[in-house]
């Protein structure tokens, strides 16, 4: 007999408790913040210094700086690349609304590619019809921890003289054909916010292996300077600059989170290995692969469903919700990651920046067109997803996966009560 569903007052199938918290903190974060609490440089100390140090050495870049957000680090890859007014940047429609909103705060304007339905990540072969004579750069966002197949990326990059600047945010230790991102395009960007693989409450890091890209970006990472702290500074602003170092505190609890990295990606993916184990073969499910070539990350583990096999392709994205209600009533924690596409958000749509329409009325912007129809892989995911973090993350093991297999099985099982 059919189990009842939580939703409808039957049993959790998840009790209370079995998903811990991310990140687990032990002993070596205790012993790093406290030393750095009981230093005297609290704000770009020398935690900083050393986590940039290794960082790039765990992901084989030359240079890393570290930055209060990944946000930052984007911002400071637009510059580097040496985007400005008017110039045009590629972004996928579909990602976190810093992937483009960063390429808005050097007054660039984004144009968005729809995504591929099965990847999630930018489609490659609707890149080259979105180039005009103003595209300067790509940005290459490997979504939920996906590579984006980066050697066909550059190639058209390279074609068409642009740089590639990866937003690699959600995507530490992924890699494609054997190389990690964030080696591949010019430049690239982390987030170490909450959620990410490597959480450092909040932070970033911007990673390069060209001098001179490294040295644009610390231009604009602190007030315009040329000199770091700690580098006999002149306090002289010789261009436009943000302030967007990082402190001592969240650089040593990165450092501490950084040497469990390899460890808890490990575990990542024993988990969403367990969890497709237990998911293979659901009726109305469609599971996140890995394609060749590509590591994922496991960063988002995202469902999608087949809104035309369960009968709800009408009411897609409110049924969508039903489920999820469901699964979170058993004790699933999972979330719709964004609701809105890139382009459908109100920035965007009311062309707008910082007032007089900025930098969509710069006369050298190009006119450009958020049509919405234009994207209909980017809505269709949109509306059909729901994603999980946490029962994949480090501490919980395949024991917990395969509970919110279960969970999942029982709702999807039951999908007709809804
Ligand atoms: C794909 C992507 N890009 C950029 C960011 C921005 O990172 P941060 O929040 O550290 O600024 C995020 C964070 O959520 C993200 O998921």
């Amino acid at each position: 007999m059919a189990e009842q569903l939580a939703v409808k007052g039957g049993p959790k199938a998840i009790p209370d408790g079995t998903i811990k918290p991310w990140p687990p903190i032990d002993d070596v974060d205790r012993k790093m913040v406290m030393a750095s609490l009981e230093g005297t440089n609290h704000a770009f100390g020398p935690n900083c210094t050393a986590f940039e140090k290794e960082f790039a050495a765990w992901n084989g870049n030359k240079y890393a700086i570290t930055t209060n957000s990944g946000t930052a680090a984007l911002h400071m890859g637009v510059v580097a690349c040496g985007c400005g007014t008017g110039d045009e940047v590629l972004v996928p429609a579909y990602s976190w609304s810093s992937s483009a909103t960063c390429a808005l705060h050097h007054s660039c304007i984004p144009v968005f590619v729809d995504i591929d339905y099965d990847t999630m990540n930018i489609d490659l072969d609707k890149i080259e019809a979105a180039i005009t004579p103003r595209t300067k750069a790509i940005i290459a966002v490997h979504l939920h921890g996906l590579p984006v197949p980066m050697d066909k990326l550059i190639r058209i990059a390279h074609r068409h003289n642009l740089k590639v600047i990866e937003d690699a945010c959600q995507a530490h230790g992924a890699a494609y054909r054997g190389k990690k991102v964030g080696t591949w395009g010019h430049c690239a960007a982390f987030s170490f916010n909450q959620n990410k693989c490597l959480c450092a409450g909040e932070g970033g890091m911007f990673v390069t292996d060209d001098p001179a890209l490294h040295a644009a970006a610390l231009q604009l990472w602190s007030f315009g300077e040329t000199r770091r702290p700690g580098e006999g500074r002149d306090f002289h602003a010789y261009a436009m600059g943000w302030m967007y170092r990082n402190d001592d505190l969240g650089a040593a609890f990165g450092r501490a989170q950084l040497t469990k990295l390899d460890g808890y990606l490990a575990r990542q993916r024993e988990n969403a290995e367990a969890l497709t184990e237990g998911l293979r073969g659901v009726p109305g499910l469609i599971l996140p692969e890995e394609p060749q070539h590509c590591v994922h990350n496991w960063y988002n583990y995202t469902l999608r469903f087949d809104m035309e096999q369960l009968g709800h392709a009408e009411d897609a994205s409110d049924f969508r919700y039903k489920i999820m209600k469901a699964l979170q009533a058993e004790g699933v924690e999972t979330s719709v990651w964004q609701a809105f596409i890139l382009p459908a958000m109100t920035v965007f749509q009311a062309k707008n920046g910082f007032g007089e329409g900025h930098p969509w009325s710069s006369p050298h912007a190009r006119p450009v067109d958020y049509s919405l129809h234009q994207y209909p892989n980017a809505q269709k995911h949109s509306d059909r997803h729901t994603g999980m973090t946490t029962p994949l993350r480090a501490p919980n093991g395949p024991d917990v996966a395969r509970l919110v297999a279960h969970a999942i099985r029982k709702v999807m099982e039951n999908v007709k009560e809804l």
